[in-house]
């Protein structure tokens, strides 16, 4: 399959360049700066991300250029595009303010294929600090700034190009255009990367893996591990055996609602209550990492006795996105999310690892998770933390406390959904202040209760986001609803805090 290779220098933005290829029909790999793959047939253009560092730092990232050079199209992008240039024969200097920001493209060659289609005065975005003060001989100037002189730069008879700007950015209005010039104009992508093709080979491959093995996958009910499982069953059918484990933390009805859409999409499925056990080992512990280790210790404990009953397995699939993986090679060395396993399985079940979605974007997993038919509403979900209600409960965890936290939740979410909000919001929970009591009155009587905290917030990736702009008559509904339907609370109150500096959960 036609691929584009980005080769990441650390960037911020590594990411988002991908998921525009990806926009564009295109398969594409982001792998580290010095792992270009010579012998792969598939490339058909190669993309230099942005970096942290410059070309000067004694520690940036230097590769091999003449492995990709004049045998593949090029597109260098911020630290990539004066990479090539300090690498042969340019100049890049040292600039005393950082560049940051919107500009325009005051020249620009709308003759040059990379630009075609651009207007005059395009707007960019640009994020550095050193500037391209030369450009290599062999090389011309295709666009330029009021500020910088070579916002772009092109090779006179090889396929090389270079952009000072972040074309992947959505500041830079003409940037997608930018791109599909480069992936499909240039390096003459068929743009045949689809959520069908990707079911179709997929389900092919998986086959041709699993052969007749049994796998075991554990469901949590998120869009992930719903997603992997369907297209698992599709090709193995019944040798599937999904474990849903509830610890009793759960969103109000989940598990049932949740079983219920897994019997439907034909899955074998074992749910397992294990909440008892969970409450008596969270009894009295008030430390959220506390709470967070207990939980994820009884579910693998729960998990591991599930899955030693299922003899015959073994594969242990898992619903790891690219994200998760890229993530975790992050180049500058700076771990941002370690990707988390089902971890510690034990060693006598000798399972191979099997994660199908292991090449898509968020997104991507969603359209899959369409072509397969699974509904909106499993697909559609907010995120939902693995310890659940039990960090959304402060101080210590009672199996009442969760009850009243439940109904709250579900009043604040229906309304999300009523009012046509819930597909806006990144995500949105309630959380139970038990630690505090305030004075109320109800009727003739006083009443002194915890309050509860709504929290919604939007986001691309959970890493920042911004605290969700409900209109106050949603919120006026949902305060009375809760305070008048759910006993124990008296005042319901709106986090407004952005993150960073607060995170989207409260423990
Ligand atoms: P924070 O609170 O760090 O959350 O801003 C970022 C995202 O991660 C989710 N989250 C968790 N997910 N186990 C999980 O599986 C956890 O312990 C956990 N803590 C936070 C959170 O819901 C948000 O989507």
């Amino acid at each position: 399959m036609q691929k584009i290779i980005i080769l990441d220098f650390g960037s911020q933005t590594t990411q988002l360049i991908g998921r525009r290829v990806r926009e564009l029909d295109t398969f594409c790999e982001i792998l580290p700066y010095n792992k270009y793959p010579e012998d792969d047939t598939d490339v058909i253009g190669v993309i230099l991300s942005g970096s942290p560092y410059s070309v000067h730092d004694p520690e940036s990232f230097r590769l091999n250029l003449a492995a990709f050079m004049g045998r593949k199209p090029v597109l260098g992008i911020c630290y990539g595009a004066q990479l090539l240039s300090h690498e042969q024969g340019g100049r890049v200097e040292k600039t005393d303010s950082r560049e940051y920001g919107r500009a325009n493209l005051a020249y620009v060659d709308t003759q040059n294929p990379l630009f075609e289609g651009f207007e005059q005065n395009s707007q960019v975005w640009m994020s550095h600090g050193d500037s391209i003060t030369a450009i290599p001989v062999g090389y011309h100037k295709i666009a330029s700034t009021a500020d910088v002189n070579y916002a772009a730069y092109a090779a006179d008879n090889q396929p090389v190009w270079a952009v000072q700007f972040h074309p992947e950015v959505y500041h830079t209005l003409q940037g997608m255009q930018l791109l599909r010039n480069f992936v499909v104009g240039i390096c003459g992508s068929h743009q045949d990367w689809s959520a069908a093709s990707f079911v179709d080979t997929t389900v092919a491959e998986l086959k041709e893996q699993l052969g007749n093995d049994r796998v075991i996958l554990g469901l949590s009910g998120g869009v992930d591990s719903s997603v992997a499982a369907v297209l698992l069953h599709r090709a193995i059918g019944d040798r599937l055996t999904c474990i849903f484990v509830d610890h009793g933390m759960l969103r109000k009805n989940e598990f049932t609602d949740v079983m219920r859409d897994y019997e439907c999409l034909g899955l074998n499925v074992i749910g397992v209550d294990a909440s008892e056990r969970f409450f008596a080992d969270l009894a009295g512990v008030t430390e959220p990492e506390q709470k967070r280790k207990i939980i994820g210790r009884d579910f693998v404990e729960v998990f591991n006795a599930e899955a030693k009953k299922i003899t015959d397995a073994r594969w242990l699939a898992q619903g790891t996105i690219y994200p998760d993986r890229i993530e975790s090679l992050n180049i500058t060395g700076k771990v941002i999310k370690s990707h988390h396993n089902v971890g510690g399985l034990p060693k006598e079940m000798n399972l191979q690892l099997c994660e199908p979605l292991r090449w898509l974007f968020k997104d991507e997993v969603r359209r899959v998770g369409r072509q397969l038919g699974i509904p909106e509403h499993l697909i559609g979900r907010h995120p939902f933390p693995g310890p659940g209600l039990a960090v959304r409960v402060l101080g210590d965890i009672t199996r009442e406390k969760v009850a009243v936290l439940q109904d709250a939740d579900k009043i604040f979410i229906d309304n999300l959904r009523e009012a046509g909000l819930y597909d806006k919001i990144w995500q949105a929970g309630a959380i139970l202040l038990s630690t505090v009591r305030s004075v109320g009155v109800m009727g003739d009587e006083r009443t002194y209760e915890n309050p509860v905290a709504l929290r919604a917030v939007t986001s691309t990736d959970a890493m920042t986001a911004d605290w969700a702009q409900i209109p106050y008559e949603v919120l006026a509904k949902t305060s009375n609803e809760i305070i008048n339907k759910v006993k124990g609370v008296n005042r319901v109150c709106y986090d407004i805090s952005s993150k960073p500096p607060a995170t989207i959960e409260w423990e």
